[in-house]
């Protein structure tokens, strides 16, 4: 990345009064805000710390010059709605067909297949990336998270059959389709050469310093090197050598048994428990089953590398970036040509990754990138309450990382990762969900989306960082690496915005910070990502009930921010019961792919996107200036 111009935004604060600092401590005297001990903790913080004051700089909050839009008010209809002089169209959705062989979704669901939708747009479309061939052909890689048994059986999944898990299981994965651009713009290309599904069953290499390790050894697969599948794939991330990164994230959610079964530690911290989330895979598949097969799930929760220019490339499970439930990987190009990837593990208390690569990336010969994620280090994030913070190396041998701890190598430690952070001494976070880098400035941000324990729960006391006790509505963390150098051991790091409802907690810390108005208020950011001019696009999966701490905030949206005089202008708004997720640009700027994930969840009255009484499908949708401009300009 390039040149580090702006540190004086976290090294020399502003001599403004913070507001912030003001709202935190009427705050804190109010007790019901925060837990006894967390409290004084928090009040030293921001007194004390560069972060807060640097907020000073988003208290005029108008007029920036990288937003060029008008803002939409927050919306209850089952629609996308975006800005006057905008247009938004469907992409694909949940089923359609990638094949002409294929069959059409059929709103009468139960004669949906396993065998269609095998080579249908899978469900539940998250993060997404768009890799160009030429002006008018393209691939989008696009991941399908998971699927709502509740829309697609008419039992809603309270019979599950063998038949019905194979659909779901084929729902899951990743959909890579060719896109071309026609007179309206970009549209999908169906029997497009790229067009390829990547579900629960696909055969992947494990790849990387735990590859073969005994926990990844199965009945199927002595070996521990050929694992098939992969699902619940949140965010995503794409590299110079042109390869797609796809996160496994909730993958514990899929795994149970109705024997009795002796679940050790390291299964507790990931949440895999005798009862599964409901899927009832387990049921049907036996290698979902812990007793029969223990070592099974220890082969999920990895970021895998897929080729979206070759639809016979088996994905690869790279194990040096570690096991936990990722959210995205944003890579960036350190200055010194080594890769660093940024990730976050999104539970309640979990943490922040950053895995630097052992060699450089060479920009004239792709093919010799290919195994870069194979080999580096991996480092666990401390965010200390004066502002700076440090990686910790979780390499074997450091930090107590030993075999008298329960670390006997280092493929043991990526498997277990959770256990290593602790070890190490990782600061818990309000949910890590999605990392991204500024294109010009090496400044990171990640979403942390909410935090209902915090402050509650042993182990989550209030801190600098996650400075709110039950946190409903997030906020948004961003550091700045020592020197501006993505390798270096430390960084300085600030919040850049505390998400809240100044209509329900005024005078409050959840009123959120001093750039969250009644007119751009929202809650749980979650997908974030930066446009070429270094806008920062936010989207949020939260509380879309529209009351309560809720209230005046409507269904989920984006906004975008500048990251600069730290404005957020609300950008668009998302159908009845969504969650807005994925986005990624055209390199020119002047298309933008958004996410509409389960519209319609938990039989909420959606019909979304082709109304009348059609079944709700999660859909991609394509944005565009009537104008032809930038986005967002
Ligand atoms: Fe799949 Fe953390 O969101
Ligand atoms: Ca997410
Ligand atoms: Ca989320
Ligand atoms: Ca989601």
């Amino acid at each position: 990345m390039s040149q580090f111009e702006h540190q004086d935004e976290l090294n020399h604060p502003r001599t403004q009064t913070p507001e912030l600092t003001k709202i935190v401590e009427q705050g804190l005297s109010r007790r019901r805000f925060l837990g006894a001990g967390a409290a004084l903790s928090a009040v030293a913080f921001f007194t004390l710390s560069p972060m807060s004051k640097s907020l000073a700089s988003v208290l005029a909050p108008s007029g920036s010059p990288l937003l060029g839009f008008k803002s939409v008010p927050v919306s209850t209809a089952d629609r996308v709605i975006v800005p006057e002089g905008y247009q938004v169209e469907r992409l694909i959705s949940w089923g359609d067909p990638l094949f002409s062989d294929v069959a059409e979704f059929s709103n009468t669901i139960t004669q949906n297949t396993a065998a269609s939708q095998k080579r249908q747009f899978g469900d539940n479309n998250d993060g997404m990336s768009f890799f160009p061939i030429d002006d008018q052909t393209a691939v989008l890689a696009i991941n399908n998270e998971y699927s709502n048994y509740e829309l697609m059986f008419a039992h809603q999944g309270k019979k599950m059959t063998a038949a019905d898990v194979q659909y779901a299981q084929a729902a899951h994965g990743i959909s890579v389709i060719t896109l071309t651009k026609q007179a309206p713009g970009w549209r999908f290309q169906k029997d497009g050469q790229f067009n390829r599904r990547i579900d629960a069953n696909t055969p992947m290499r494990i790849s990387g310093p735990a590859q073969g390790h005994a926990l990844l050894q199965t009945q199927v697969d002595p070996k521990g090197e050929i694992a098939l599948g992969t699902f619940n794939n949140c965010a995503n991330g794409m590299t110079p050598w042109g390869t797609y990164l796809t996160c496994e994230e909730n993958f514990n959610s899929y795994f149970g048994s109705d024997a009795q079964v002796d679940l050790s530690s390291a299964f507790a911290r990931y949440g895999i428990a005798a009862q599964d989330a409901g899927y009832s895979w387990y049921k049907f598949d036996q290698r979902f089953d812990l007793a029969h097969e223990p070592n099974e799930a220890n082969r999920f929760g990895w970021v895998v590398e897929i080729d979206p220019y070759n639809p016979n490339a088996m994905p690869v499970k790279r194990t040096a970036l570690g096991r936990f439930k990722h959210e995205n990987a944003e890579l960036v190009i350190a200055e010194d040509g080594r890769v660093v990837v940024y990730l976050g593990d999104d539970e309640r208390g979990e943490h922040i990754y950053r895995f630097v690569s052992r060699d450089k990336y060479n920009p004239n010969n792709q093919a010799a990138n290919r195994d870069l994620l194979d080999e580096g280090d991996l480092f666990v994030a401390r965010f200390n309450d004066d502002g700076s913070g440090e990686w910790l190396s979780l390499a074997h041998g450091q930090n107590g990382l030993t075999a008298e701890n329960g670390f006997h190598s280092q493929a043991e430690i990526l498997i277990h990762a959770r256990l290593a952070a602790t070890q190490v001494g990782a600061t818990t976070m309000d949910r890590p969900e999605w990392v991204a880098v500024h294109p010009h400035e090496p400044m990171v941000f990640c979403t942390l989306t909410n935090n209902k324990n915090r402050g509650v729960q042993e182990g989550q006391s209030v801190n600098g960082a996650n400075p709110r006790a039950e946190n409903h509505y997030g906020q948004i963390v961003r550091w700045v690496p020592t020197d501006g150098q993505h390798t270096a051991g430390d960084f300085k790091w600030d919040l850049f915005v505390l998400a809240g409802n100044p209509a329900v907690h005024a005078g409050t810390p959840y009123a959120g910070s001093g750039n969250i108005t009644t007119e751009n208020m929202f809650n749980s950011p979650d997908g974030i990502g930066f446009d070429q001019a270094g806008r920062l696009w936010i989207q949020s999966d939260g509380n879309y009930s529209n009351q309560g701490d809720f209230a005046g905030q409507g269904n989920n949206q984006m906004l975008c921010a500048d990251p600069k005089t730290g404005e957020i202008r609300r950008f668009l708004t998302g159908p009845v019961a969504s969650e807005i997720t994925g986005l990624s640009f055209t390199p020119d700027q002047k298309t933008l792919f958004v996410g509409v994930q389960h519209p319609g969840e938990k039989l909420n009255p959606s019909h979304f996107p082709l109304g009348g009484d059609s079944v709700p499908r999660s859909s991609v949708m394509v944005i565009t200036r009537v104008d032809g401009g930038v986005i967002g300009s």
